[in-house]
């Protein structure tokens, strides 16, 4: 049987991404050109900017990525491209270049959900056994997400207010990081005591929504109050308290779900799923529980990428799901 190749393209925030991906689980090619340095002196990624540097980038990135994989686009099946959410300027950006490609080439459009790209990281790394739970932890997003079968997703929690990632980022800008402050954190919490007493949000007993806002303050007024006291506390005790009643939280809760909902795989996402410490204490968690098996995406799946959205796209594929020549960047769209 003929091979699958699916083009992937993801410029939803300050990532310009292009990949192949072959039969839905094989990376042909993954280039991103991150734009990082460019928002660093803003301390947060100023949309503008996002926008004019993946137009700048997109090109370059497409033909970056055919060139590794030595692939012309008379080849490709499928062009799978972030739909939303994110930022409205960055997205339009990558959904004009793939209708751009779809209607020259003549090929099928596959508009894709950011967060289903995040966990579908996950199939390339492992095949996906259902039903299973999805943790997404990301800049934007925190949330929990039940699948019964491809194309399925069902958010049985979600953050009330500050996602895992934006909590990361604030906290460290007051402690004089920079951005994003995630990376940072985790680096100090690795030489520092959780010796700190911080809240942690568990809400209603059952429910497996989150909540960060009130944990980002205290970290901020436990700062301020030992600053008009005189004292300064150790950035390495604040990190380290900070990202304990995180995790503390997110695996609490994921293993509860996991045995709730009888789960076979449990899948760690998005950019947050790069800190060391979520990561040590999952796979500890989940050594305990003999029928569940743990995935998590390499360092470079975790943050954005397009190998993740032509993973998506595959399914789509196969499933006989396109896109027509309407599509449009959608900030707010739902999973
Ligand atoms: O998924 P992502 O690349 O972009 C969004 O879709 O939001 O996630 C970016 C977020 C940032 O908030 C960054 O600080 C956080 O992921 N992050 C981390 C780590 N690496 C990235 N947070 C904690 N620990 C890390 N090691
Ligand atoms: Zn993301």
């Amino acid at each position: 049987e003929k091979d699958q190749l699916i083009l992937g393209i993801e410029t939803s925030c300050d990532e310009t991404a292009v990949a192949l991906v072959r039969n839905g689980r094989e990376i042909i090619a993954n280039v991103v050109a991150s734009q990082i340095e460019s928002h660093k002196r803003f301390g947060g990624v100023v949309p503008e900017i996002a926008s004019r540097h993946h137009v700048e980038q997109v090109t370059l990135v497409l033909e970056e990525a055919l060139k590794q994989a030595g692939t012309a686009m008379e080849e490709i099946d499928g062009i799978a491209v972030t739909e939303g959410p994110g930022l409205v300027g960055a997205l339009l950006i990558g959904v004009n270049a793939a209708k751009a490609l779809a209607f020259a080439h003549d090929i099928p459009l596959l508009g894709v959900h950011h967060i289903a790209g995040h966990i579908y990281a996950n199939r390339l790394v492992k095949e996906m056994e259902f039903p299973l739970l999805s943790l997404v932890v990301s800049g934007g997003h925190t949330e929990l997400v039940y699948m019964k079968e491809h194309g399925h997703f069902e958010v049985i929690g979600e953050t009330r207010d500050d996602a895992a990632g934006e909590a990361y980022d604030k906290v460290a800008r007051v402690l004089n990081m920079p951005y994003p402050g995630g990376p940072h954190i985790d680096r100090l919490a690795h030489d520092g005591q959780p010796e700190l007493d911080l809240p942690r949000a568990w809400l209603e007993p059952g429910s497996y929504d989150f909540s960060f806002s009130g944990l980002k303050s205290a970290v901020i007024n436990t700062v301020h109050n030992a600053e008009q006291r005189g004292e300064k506390i150790a950035p390495e005790t604040l990190a380290a308290s900070f990202q304990a009643s995180v995790i503390d939280v997110l695996v609490t809760k994921t293993v509860q779900a996991a045995k709730e909902y009888k789960v076979k795989q449990v899948l760690l996402a998005g950019g947050v799923a790069a800190n060391k410490g979520l990561r040590t204490a999952l796979q500890e968690e989940f050594k305990k529980q003999e029928n569940v098996e743990l995935v998590i995406p390499p360092l470079s799946l975790c943050t954005d990428n397009a190998a993740m959205i032509a993973a998506v796209g595959s399914v789509m594929y196969e499933k006989g799901q396109r896109s027509d020549l309407t599509l449009n960047g959608n900030p707010g769209l739902e999973i």
